[in-house]
């Protein structure tokens, strides 16, 4: 090491530029910072001590760490669920994203290094749907293939997962999650708006498994509209192994008519499975509250954003198709790294304005709710990717 900075060719376990070394990054995090310094035609100043620089350090107002990362390839979708993309604002009309505007797989895989040498370990590819955006696969290959990133999952409704399970788990999918918010032919089409057929997803949920997938099933119940059904779903998760989690509706966007009544709190829900499936707690993973089945036959998670918000444990970040960092899912704008990124930007000033967002973060918007922020403007969910 010259001059004050850190080259390629330095010793990285003693040219430490951001107060951890490189072997403890390693450990930590299979060094993606250091992947991108031998990558980085340009030297990293070694005065570069920003706090987030360290992976695993970055830290938010709140002293909330940067961990995952869900990344939306697409706005578009071929369903049209009421609380996600009501049919009357999505409609033929609508002027989706044109293909030049989406980062392109070369620019995702990018951000994804540099998030990763922040700390982020666990990647889920949303959208829209994501299956719709062409060769996933080979994005899915791209971000498995980083260091640091030890958890790489997609959530889709399953529509198109028939011919895209083998490709996607040969690519290094880990796991998959299905969104499946009843099993009820008639309810399922009301519920998506379209014309596919539960059974369709039914047959890409078996594919995923016949691929080696784990397979979650994710349901948003909502009252009087799908409540009923959730035990016919907890029966079909249990007889097929798959974890069934049970999501409250949640008053994403501005589009969906959100009603605190149709919310069922988790508690109710998981009185109802008790009553004929009793449970037993097994702790917390990440957003969801796990729960085993007390004969052993599997388990189930809740998801309770709206009756027990969980933003203090929050640790999550959003891109959009468009390359908009969002920290919170009820953020009102985002920060625009593709404009950072086409604009010839560095790594090393990628990291700087992606660190730097982050430990400006103070969002805790789930329990602020109720508090008079109700009215404020919000992305859309099919926007920031669920
Ligand atoms: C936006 S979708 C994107 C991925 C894919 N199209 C799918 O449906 O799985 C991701 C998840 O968000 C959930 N979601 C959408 N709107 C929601 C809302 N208002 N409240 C709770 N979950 C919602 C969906 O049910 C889905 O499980
Ligand atoms: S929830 Fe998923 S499947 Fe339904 S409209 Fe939104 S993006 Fe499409």
């Amino acid at each position: 090491m010259t001059g004050g900075v850190l080259t390629a060719g330095d010793n990285a376990e003693d040219a430490d530029v951001t107060g951890i070394t490189c072997a403890n990054r390693a450990r930590n995090h299979g060094c993606a910072l250091a992947q991108i310094s031998q990558q980085s035609p340009e030297p990293i100043p070694a005065t570069y001590a920003h706090p987030m620089a360290a992976p695993g350090a970055v830290r938010d107002q709140l002293s909330r760490g940067l961990r995952d990362l869900r990344i939306s390839v697409t706005d578009r979708c071929n369903f049209r669920c009421p609380y996600c993309m009501p049919r009357e604002l999505f409609g033929a009309d609508h002027a989706f994203l044109p293909r030049a505007e989406l980062l392109s797989f070369e620019e995702v895989a990018r951000l994804v290094r540099v998030f990763a040498a922040l700390g982020v370990t666990k990647i889920r590819l949303t959208g829209g749907e994501p299956l719709l955006r062409r060769d996933l696969a080979v994005l899915v290959a791209e971000i498995a293939a980083i260091p640091g990133i030890s958890d790489l999952a997609l959530t889709t409704n399953g529509s198109l997962l028939s011919a895209q399970a083998e490709a996607l788990a040969a690519a290094g999918l880990r796991r998959i999650t299905v969104s499946l918010d009843s099993l009820d032919p008639k309810l399922f089409q009301e519920l998506a708006d379209s014309r596919v057929s539960v059974q369709t997803v039914l047959e890409g949920i078996a594919a995923a498994s016949a691929a080696g997938l784990p397979v979650k099933l994710n349901t948003v119940l909502r009252k009087g509209v799908n409540d009923d059904g959730l035990l016919d779903l907890v029966d079909y998760a249990r007889a097929h192994g798959h974890t069934l989690r049970v999501i409250e509706y949640m008053d994403v966007g501005r589009t969906n008519g959100w009603v605190l009544d149709q919310v069922v709190p988790s508690a109710q829900a998981r009185a109802r499975v008790a009553a004929v499936h009793p449970l037993e707690p097994i702790g917390d993973e990440g957003t969801a509250e796990r729960w085993r089945f007390a004969d052993g036959v599997g388990e189930m998670g809740f998801v309770s954003s709206v009756s027990k918000p969980f933003c203090g444990t929050c640790t999550r970040a959003r891109l959009t198709a468009v390359g908009e960092l969002f920290t919170c899912l009820f953020a009102t704008s985002g920060t625009d790294l593709r404009a950072v990124l086409r604009s010839g930007a560095t790594d090393v000033e990628l990291l700087d304005v992606v660190g730097g967002r982050w430990a400006s973060r103070d969002d805790r918007y789930s329990e602020l709710r109720g508090l008079g922020t109700v009215g404020v403007a919000r992305a859309e969910m099919s926007y920031l990717g669920g």
